[in-house]
């Protein structure tokens, strides 16, 4: 069997890793991949980019099936071209990536399905929203309604920096027409969870919990970056909150994607908060979550393939993921200056020396592993425990050097 997995990476790297563990498998190209997918055991690199280059390759080369990692091509409706040619794909189809692809169009869904979430107005007039953001209760919560690689969420303290972030939504727009449009919602307070998950239409199964910590400095301070490091499961997440989020999300959820008729046959993430009053759902991400996925896809016990298939067969009531009875970290090393600027092109050493480092922005060049990116790589243990799985997870972390290396020395140890 040949997959094809999209994307360029530690998710992506986890991914292909992952699959490649069943012995059907004998090839996981990676599109375009990254110096961790180079020389992961039966992974290959191939440089493709547009859906059209991707869905000939699929169809030329004989690929069973093809995982698509980030979320751009999903919601450009990749998934929509690859099923027209008949070409086996693990992905919603356009219309459904919208949850994640517009905030207004998700919003509108969870108010529609009664999933618990936070008031919220959507405006697409600058006038409007700055005489709604006079009459707001502050911290206030502003978003761009498409998608900003994680960037398009502001915190408004008080109604000058609501007002700078409405001219620079609506009016510089900042984000090249996805802050055109801006959701403005009521501000929650409580610790944060990822719960990643698979569906098949039909049934949804959550995986085991997760944190991720996005902000640059330990204490969670400054900047956020797109991750700084994750463990799973997330111990926020005690049987209660997973009861109310069960009932409260999961189940409005499935209800809106079969009344739609949405054709979604892939993963569904759901980033929480755990507010006094329960779990509310923050955001449906339409793809595996980064670095999440590196510290979830080593925790679960089951063969990935099998439970893709069993999404794909509409067959997910039946399937039983299993998991590894203790808890995972990884922790993510980052170029100097990273989520500013920063310089690559440094040689990396000692991923030899560590049990499993998952690679993002890195490269082969003159056969040597060169920093390419400001996520350089993470390193993953799993541990009975969770101080057992975060000191391994460091351990590794400590063998690994380059000019620059970053990271936080804090991850699973704050909120
Ligand atoms: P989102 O892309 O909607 O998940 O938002 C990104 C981040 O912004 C979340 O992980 C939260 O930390 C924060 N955030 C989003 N919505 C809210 C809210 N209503 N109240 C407080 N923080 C929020
Ligand atoms: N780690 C959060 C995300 O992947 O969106």
């Amino acid at each position: 069997m040949k997959i094809l997995v999209i994307g360029s990476g530690g998710r992506e790297h986890a991914i292909a890793w992952k699959i490649a563990q069943n012995s059907k498998v004998e090839k996981v190209y990676c599109a375009p991949g990254n110096g961790g997918t180079a020389v992961e055991d039966k992974c290959e690199n191939v440089n493709l980019k547009s859906n059209e280059e991707l869905a000939k390759f699929a169809k030329d080369n004989g690929i069973y099936l093809t995982v698509v990692g980030p979320e751009v091509p999903l919601t450009e409706g990749i998934v929509d071209l690859f099923k027209s040619q008949g070409l086996k794909v693990f992905g919603p189809s356009k219309e459904a990536a919208k949850l994640e692809g517009s905030k207004a169009f998700s919003k509108e869904f969870m108010k529609k399905y009664g999933v618990k979430t936070a008031e919220y107005e959507v405006f697409e007039n600058e006038d409007e929203a700055l005489k709604y953001l006079k009459t707001c209760a502050y911290p206030i919560v502003i978003k761009a309604d498409g998608l900003a690689a994680g960037k398009g969420v502001v915190i408004c303290e008080e109604y000058k920096m609501a007002e700078e972030t409405i001219k620079d939504f609506m009016v510089n727009d900042i984000f090249k027409g996805s802050g055109k449009k801006v959701v403005i919602e009521e501000f929650l307070e409580g610790p944060e969870a990822s719960i990643l998950s698979i569906t098949d239409g039909e049934t949804i199964i959550p995986f085991i919990s997760a944190k991720d910590h996005k902000q640059i400095y330990d204490g969670g301070k400054g900047p956020n970056t797109g991750g700084m490091g994750a463990i799973a499961p997330n111990p926020y997440c005690n049987e209660e909150v997973l009861k109310a989020f069960e009932k409260e999300v999961i189940e409005p959820t499935l209800k809106g994607i079969k009344e739609e008729k949405f054709d979604y046959t892939g993963i569904i993430f759901f980033g929480i908060m755990i507010t006094k009053k329960g779990p509310y759902l923050l955001e449906y991400n339409v793809r595996l979550g980064d670095p999440e996925t590196q510290a979830v896809l080593p925790i679960m016990e089951s063969d990935l393939l099998e439970l893709i298939e069993a999404a794909l067969d509409k067959k997910l009531s039946e399937f039983d993921v299993k998991w590894y009875n203790g808890a995972s970290c990884c922790v993510a090393a980052v170029s100097k200056g990273y989520p500013g600027k920063y310089e690559v092109g440094f040689e990396i050493k000692g991923t030899d020396k560590a049990k499993r480092v998952f690679v993002a922005g890195a490269q082969y060049e003159d056969n040597k592993l060169k920093t390419s990116g400001g996520r350089v790589l993470c390193t993953q243990s799993l541990g009975s425990t969770l101080d057992e799985a975060i000191d391994a997870a460091y351990d590794d972390l400590n063998k690994i050097e380059f000019e620059g290396i970053y990271y936080r020395h804090d991850i699973g140890r704050v909120k």
